[in-house]
């Protein structure tokens, strides 16, 4: 077995929809702005009894029921995520047991926007080593959880949502290629302040707003165009294809103009990059598997088709990937 084939996808986002007109009412800002800046028109939000697990569950039932695995056969759960259940355990051993996937072992991998590409990485590492042979690999955040709803330069952005996909050896090829990087000196443009170990949640934090999210948006938009762009090129090149051989273009699904740079740099046509973010906005790393699982289901990409992934997150991290599926 020389290759890390996916087998299956699925998806899940909470019911409740948030306009642009809603958070007009909500914050100083305007649908055109949203739109024009952006690219969102709306975004789906957990209720207060929705965790992320909850929907991670719901979009692993779907790949497992479409790539016909029963949870007793998977034999490791990784959840990429940046808004677990709890500070522990694990949101893995949470979906874990929902599944009842008693001979997996389960653990949580924190990337940022970039989650589900690292769980794919380290998923495709751990069945070519032969210690597995079945992984069930998710991108979950419940982002609203962390948003603050009266930061106009924030809570426009975000959504929740879910995607997962089933990854097998297999004797054919699956991934090609797949680039991850990271940057950690710039941890401080996007980031939550408060609820971990440097800063515990108390009652000075619930006055500054610490709980929430901080991000410098227009530093994080340069260097995500920057760093999508490089891991784009690379993860072609690793592949040993050239950008006109990609079927699909399924990006992390932050900003219509971050994604308008990279295809412009890829000389991609629009039809070959999947775009799903102003239904959802920035669902973090929820972003690439849901866009994936949307594209398959709505027969964008079918068995044999190249698709090229990349996302750029919080840390900073970023990466690419070239799949055949
Ligand atoms: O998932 C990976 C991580 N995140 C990202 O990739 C996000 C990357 N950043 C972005 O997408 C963009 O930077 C934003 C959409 C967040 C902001 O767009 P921008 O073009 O970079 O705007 P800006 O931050 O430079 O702000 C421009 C103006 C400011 O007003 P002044 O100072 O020029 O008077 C802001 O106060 O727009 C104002 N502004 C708003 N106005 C209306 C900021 N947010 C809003 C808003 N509505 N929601």
């Amino acid at each position: 077995m020389k290759y890390v084939k996916i087998i299956g996808t699925g998806s899940s986002v909470p019911e409740a929809v948030l306009s642009n007109s809603d958070l007009e009412k909500m914050v100083d800002t305007s649908d055109e702005w949203i739109t024009s800046r952006t690219g969102i028109k709306e975004r789906r939000i957990a209720d207060k009894d929705t965790a992320s697990s909850d929907i991670a569950y719901e979009a692993a039932e779907k790949a497992l029921e479409a790539a016909s695995v029963n949870p007793s056969d998977l034999d490791v759960i990784i959840v990429g995520t940046i808004t677990p259940d709890f500070i522990f355990p694990s949101t893995g051993c949470v979906v874990q047991s929902l599944l009842g996937a008693k001979k997996a072992y389960a653990f949580d991998l924190m990337a940022g926007c970039s989650g589900f590409l690292y769980t794919l990485h380290v998923a495709q590492g751990i069945i070519k080593s032969g210690a597995a042979e079945k992984i069930l690999v998710i991108g979950v955040d419940t982002l609203s959880k962390v948003t603050d709803f009266e930061d106009r330069s924030t809570c426009i952005l975000f959504g929740d949502g879910a995607g997962a996909a089933v990854l097998t050896a297999s004797d054919e090829p699956g991934i090609l290629s797949s680039i991850l990087n990271s940057d950690g000196r710039d941890w401080d443009l996007l980031y939550v302040p408060a609820g971990g170990s440097r800063t515990p949640i108390g009652e000075e934090v619930l006055k500054t707003r610490d709980q929430y999210i901080k991000m410098k948006g227009n530093d994080v938009f340069k260097v995500a165009v920057k760093s999508m762009e490089s891991a784009t090129i690379n993860a072609i090149k690793e592949a040993g294809l050239a950008p006109e051989d990609i079927d699909l273009f399924v990006p992390h699904q932050a900003n219509q103009r971050i994604l308008e740079a990279v295809r412009k740099r890829l000389n991609f046509p629009e039809e070959k990059v999947f775009v799903n973010l102003d239904k959802y906005g920035n669902t973090s790393g929820a972003s690439v598997p849901l866009a994936l699982d949307e594209a398959i289901r709505q027969g964008k990409v079918k068995e044999g088709n190249l698709v090229l992934f990349a996302a750029f997150g919080a840390g900073f991290t970023w990466g690419a990937s070239v799949v055949r599926l």
